[in-house]
């Protein structure tokens, strides 16, 4: 009950066009792995525009109590003083990453090759998590895990005492377990390979290569990918420019294109290929999005976004694109409820393991909010209602999870009624200010009296 009555709820009412720049926040996935490769470096790294949010600022905190040294020095500039690959102390206190499966794992694969035990924990959502997933392949190095039944959070983490490279095949799709490897491999005796069937995003690779890491990635005849990584590895410090988040980017494009008339530009999205499935998606849809300025930086390509309000129709999303945009179908579910006609979307086991379960969460919502939803074992099936056809008027469970808290304020934006959400507290994990950015944009939020 003491955390019910914590809770943050928010509504959202009807707004009326939108407009402006949305300067969204730097990339999650890019912050957390300058962070830890900065740590692992020899040396001094700076970092601009880091993501200032909760699951960041934890794995900061994180690589502080394996003795790095870690500073802020002004907004979303940071400079870490790494103490090399193997140069971890053991922390004297627990490592608490919050929110965050990224945190958390991208960390036990930086532990697992060094001699060192920690203990790692995380908030209730966190600790129903998978962590299995990671720590058997990191046990192929050596590293020994005790975790909770069913490989849960809290766990101690031993990490070798001589780790010798493996070769591995990474099943599941994600990046997180895949980088949690290569970090591992860094401190490994010898050249590791793994390899995926998908292709899941891919900064830990560049990032490694721009620290001076030997690392080389070939295709796969089977459609994924071979990553090699020599061990023993000495990582030079280099500046990280962290472009903006295009995950975080989603929702006030979305409230844009629902939004009749609206128009708004969104500056410096990070657009690498593995991150760009929901604009693909979206211009299938019939989205009016213009990507202008596309250029190069720190390695990645980078973009500005100008969205026009759109009339949407619904689509079939390839089950291959998941990988792509696997944060985005809690947003893109809100779309497709606003669109003409039905969307198909498949292959989504994962979002089962995210901060929520996330096809159960969006499939309740959507039907709270009048909308026709199908829950697959692996998908979602939504009847779009058109752009007036929402009905709302219903507070949504958010299950601690702040993608289902955006995706249902914006929801609320274009529905008939408003849409409440029980809890906004999670989205400082990723987006602390989307509550303040929406409304200068023009969006209605108040707090609900009851
Ligand atoms: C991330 C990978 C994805 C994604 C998460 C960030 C990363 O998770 O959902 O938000 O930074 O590597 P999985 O690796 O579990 O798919």
């Amino acid at each position: 009950m003491g955390q019910m009555s914590s809770q943050l709820p928010l509504a959202a009412r009807r707004a009326g066009r939108l407009s402006g720049k949305a300067q969204v926040p730097g990339d999650k996935s890019i912050s957390h792995r300058a962070l830890i490769l900065g740590a692992l470096a020899v040396g001094e790294t700076q970092i601009s525009g880091l993501l200032e949010a909760e699951d960041v600022v934890n794995t900061a905190g994180a690589m502080r109590q394996l003795g790095a040294t870690v500073v802020r020095e002004g907004d979303g500039a940071w400079r870490v003083w790494g103490v090399g690959v193997g140069g971890f102390s053991e922390p004297e206190n627990i490592l608490d990453f919050g929110n965050s499966g990224t945190g958390s794992r991208l960390v036990m694969g930086a532990v697992a090759t060094t001699p060192i035990t920690a203990v790692f924990t995380g908030d209730e959502s966190l600790r129903r998590r998978p962590m299995r997933r990671v720590l058997e392949p990191l046990s192929l190095f050596g590293a020994h895990a005790t975790a909770r039944d069913g490989g849960l959070l809290p766990l101690t983490l031993r990490g070798a005492e001589t780790a010798v490279a493996i070769d591995h095949e990474v099943t599941v799709a994600s990046a997180q377990v895949k980088s949690a490897l290569l970090l591992a491999a860094l401190n490994a005796v010898g050249r590791s390979r793994i390899t995926q069937t998908v292709l899941t995003r891919d900064h830990t690779e560049k990032m490694l290569k721009a620290f001076g890491a030997e690392i080389a990635v070939e295709p796969l005849d089977s459609g994924g990918e071979a990553v090699t990584l020599m061990g023993e590895a000495e990582l030079r410090p280099t500046d990280i420019v962290v472009p903006r988040d295009p995950s975080s980017a989603a929702f006030p494009l979305a409230a844009a294109l629902l939004v009749p008339d609206s128009e708004i530009t969104i500056p410096g999205v990070l657009l690498n290929p593995r991150r760009t499935g929901l604009l693909e998606t979206l211009t299938e849809m019939g989205a009016d999005i213009n990507v202008e300025n596309l250029r190069e930086s720190g390695g990645e390509t980078v973009g500005d976004l100008a969205v026009r309000a759109s009339t949407l129709k619904g689509v079939e999303v390839p089950a291959e694109r998941a990988p792509s945009m696997i944060d985005e179908y809690p947003i893109l579910s809100v779309l497709a409820a606003f669109a003409e006609g039905r969307t198909v979307m498949r292959g989504l086991e994962e979002l089962r393991v995210k901060e929520s379960d996330r096809l159960s969460a969006v499939a309740n919502g959507l039907k709270r909010i009048g909308v026709g939803v199908e829950e697959l074992p692996d998908g979602l099936v939504v009847e779009g209602r058109g752009l007036d056809g929402v009905a709302g008027g219903a507070r949504i469970t958010t299950h601690m999870d702040h993608r289902i808290a955006m995706s249902f304020l914006i929801a609320g934006m274009a529905a008939r009624q408003a849409v409440t959400v029980d809890d906004t507290r999670m989205i400082a994990t990723s987006f602390p200010e989307f509550e303040i950015l929406m409304r200068n944009l023009g969006a209605r939020f108040l707090v609900p009296t009851a």
